[in-house]
C-alpha cells in the first residue's frame, strides 16, 4: 500500500518536472533572435545529422588491393608460393635491375620485364639527379642509398625523389599498376606509407637505372638480403648518340652529348663487367641491345631464366605486339626490333660517324662494334661482331 502511494507521488512530481523543463526550453528557443534561426539552419542540421560515408583510408586501399592482387596472381602464377615472395608477408621479392645509360634500348627491356604479372616497376629512380652520370662520391652514396631503399620498398627517406616525382609524374606513370591507384586516389599517391605498403604487396620488383655506372652497382650485389640480379645493357655508341641528338634535354649536358664521356663510361663498364662476372657469376650478366633486338625470342626467355622470372604468356604477347611493327612516338617500344638498333646508319652522315668513332675506339673494340669504311659502306654494313668479356 505504501509503495503504491509513493509511486503515484513520484509520478506526479516527475510529470511536473517534465512540464517545467519543456516550458523552460521552449522559452529559451523563443528568446533566440529570429534572424539567427534563419541564417544558420544548415549548420544546425549538419551538426545533428551527418550522413557522409567515412573517408577511405590507406589501410582500406592496401587491404583491398592485396586481396585482389593475390587472387589474380594465384591464378596466373599458380606454381609460385606468393607468401615467400612479398615483403608484406615476410618474404623476399625477386629483384631485377637493369644498369644502362640514356637511349640504349632500356625502355623496351624495361617494359618486357614489366609485362610479368605482379611486377612493380621502379622506373629510372635517379631522375631527380638531373642529366648526369654518377661514377664516384659524393653523388654515389646518395644514389646507392636511394636504390636500396626503393628495392626494400622503404619510401620514408626519399623526399627529393618524391618531390621531383610530384612535378614530373612520368616517374610513376611507367609503373602502371601503381599509377592506376594513384589516379583513383590522388590524395595518397605521394604518401610514404601508401607507397611503402603498396610496393610490399608485389612479388617482382624491377628497376632500370640510366644514371649509375656499373662499378657502383656492386654495392647492390653485395647486399645478400636484397639478392638482386643485375643486367648491364650496352648499345653501339653511334646508335645511342644519334638517338640522344633528338632529345631536347640532352644537347648541352656533357655527360649526355659528349662521345668521349659516353665511351669512357663504356670502357669502365667493360672492366667492371669483367670483375662482376667473376665475383657474381650467377647474379650478373651483360647484353648488347643489338643482339637482344635481332633475336628477342631467344634472348628474352634466356634473360628471364637468369632473372628467375617465369616467361609468362603475357610476356610473349607483349613481345609479339612490340617487335613486329613501326608505330608510336620517339620513346615508343612499338617498332620493328630488327631494324630499330641500326636506324642511326641512315640518320648520321659519315662525318658525324667518324667523329664518334675517333672518340670511341677502345669502347667499340671491347664491345665488338666495327667502324664504317666510307659513306656507302655506312648505309649497309653490319656494325656488330662477336665480343667476349674477360
Ligand atoms: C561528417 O563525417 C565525416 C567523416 O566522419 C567528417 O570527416 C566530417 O567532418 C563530418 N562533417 C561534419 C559537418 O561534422
Ligand atoms: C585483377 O585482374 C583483373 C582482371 O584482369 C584486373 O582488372 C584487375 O586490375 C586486377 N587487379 C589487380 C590488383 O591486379
Ligand atoms: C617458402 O618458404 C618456406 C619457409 O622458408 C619454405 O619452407 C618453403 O619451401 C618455401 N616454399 C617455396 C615454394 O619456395
Ligand atoms: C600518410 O598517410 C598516413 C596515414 O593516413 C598519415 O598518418 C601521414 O601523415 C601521411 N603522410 C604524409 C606525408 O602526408
Ligand atoms: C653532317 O651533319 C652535320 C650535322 O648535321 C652537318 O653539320 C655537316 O655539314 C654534315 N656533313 C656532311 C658532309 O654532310
Ligand atoms: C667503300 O668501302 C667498301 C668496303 O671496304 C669498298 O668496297 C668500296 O669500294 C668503298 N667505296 C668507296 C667509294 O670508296
Amino acid at each position: 500500500m505504501v509503495t503504491v502511494v509513493s509511486f503515484v507521488r513520484f509520478s506526479i512530481i516527475a510529470a511536473c518536472c517534465l512540464i517545467f523543463i519543456l516550458f523552460v526550453t521552449q522559452r529559451d528557443v523563443e528568446t533566440y533572435p529570429r534572424t539567427l534561426k534563419f541564417t544558420e539552419p544548415i549548420q544546425d542540421q549538419e551538426d545533428t545529422f551527418n550522413f557522409s560515408v567515412p573517408a577511405i583510408t590507406i589501410a582500406d586501399i592496401i587491404k583491398r588491393h592485396q586481396d585482389e592482387l593475390y587472387k589474380n596472381l594465384s591464378k596466373l602464377l599458380s606454381n609460385l608460393k606468393l607468401e615467400n615472395l612479398t615483403l608484406a608477408t615476410g618474404g623476399q621479392p625477386v629483384r631485377s635491375v637493369i644498369i644502362t645509360t640514356w637511349r640504349s634500348g632500356s625502355t623496351f627491356l624495361g617494359d618486357v620485364l614489366n609485362a610479368v604479372p605482379g611486377n612493380f616497376y621502379h622506373y629510372e629512380p635517379l631522375l631527380n639527379f638531373g642529366i648526369v652520370q654518377i661514377r664516384d662520391p659524393p653523388l654515389a652514396e646518395k644514389a646507392i642509398n636511394n636504390l636500396k631503399q626503393l628495392l626494400k620498398c622503404n619510401y620514408y627517406d626519399l623526399n627529393n625523389y618524391l618531390n621531383y616525382g610530384k612535378a614530373h609524374v612520368y616517374l610513376f606513370t611507367h609503373n602502371n599498376r601503381l599509377w592506376k591507384e594513384c589516379e583513383r586516389y590522388p590524395q595518397f599517391c605521394w604518401n610514404t606509407t601508401f607507397l611503402s605498403d603498396f610496393c610490399k604487396l608485389y612479388p617482382f620488383q624491377s628497376m632500370k637505372v640510366v644514371r649509375l655506372r656499373l662499378k657502383l652497382a656492386e654495392e647492390l650485389l653485395k647486399d645478400q638480403l636484397l639478392n638482386v640480379k643485375v643486367l648491364l645493357l650496352v648499345r653501339d655508341p653511334r646508335g645511342t648518340l644519334q638517338s640522344r641528338k633528338h632529345r631536347d634535354w640532352c644537347p648541352g649536358a656533357p655527360d649526355c652529348d659528349q662521345p668521349k664521356l659516353l665511351c669512357n663510361d663504356m670502357v669502365a663498364d667493360y672492366e667492371a663487367a669483367a670483375d662482376l662476372q667473376k665475383k657474381y657469376s650467377d647474379r650478373f650478366r651483360a647484353i648488347r641491345y643489338e643482339d637482344l633486338s635481332v633475336d628477342p625470342y631467344n634472348h628474352i626467355p634466356d634473360l628471364f631464366k637468369f632473372f628467375g622470372l617465369t616467361f609468362h604468356e603475357n610476356v610473349k604477347k607483349f613481345l609479339d605486339s612490340h617487335t613486329k611493327t613501326n608505330a608510336g612516338g620517339v620513346s615508343s617500344t612499338f617498332r620493328d626490333s630488327k631494324s630499330a638498333p641500326f636506324h642511326w646508319r641512315l640518320d648520321l652522315n659519315f662525318t658525324e660517324v667518324q667523329y664518334i668513332e675517333e672518340n670511341c675506339q677502345e669502347a667499340m673494340k671491347l664491345w665488338g662494334y666495327v667502324k664504317a669504311k666510307n659513306e656507302t659502306h655506312l648505309k649497309e654494313f653490319n656494325p656488330v661482331t662477336p665480343y667476349v668479356i674477360d
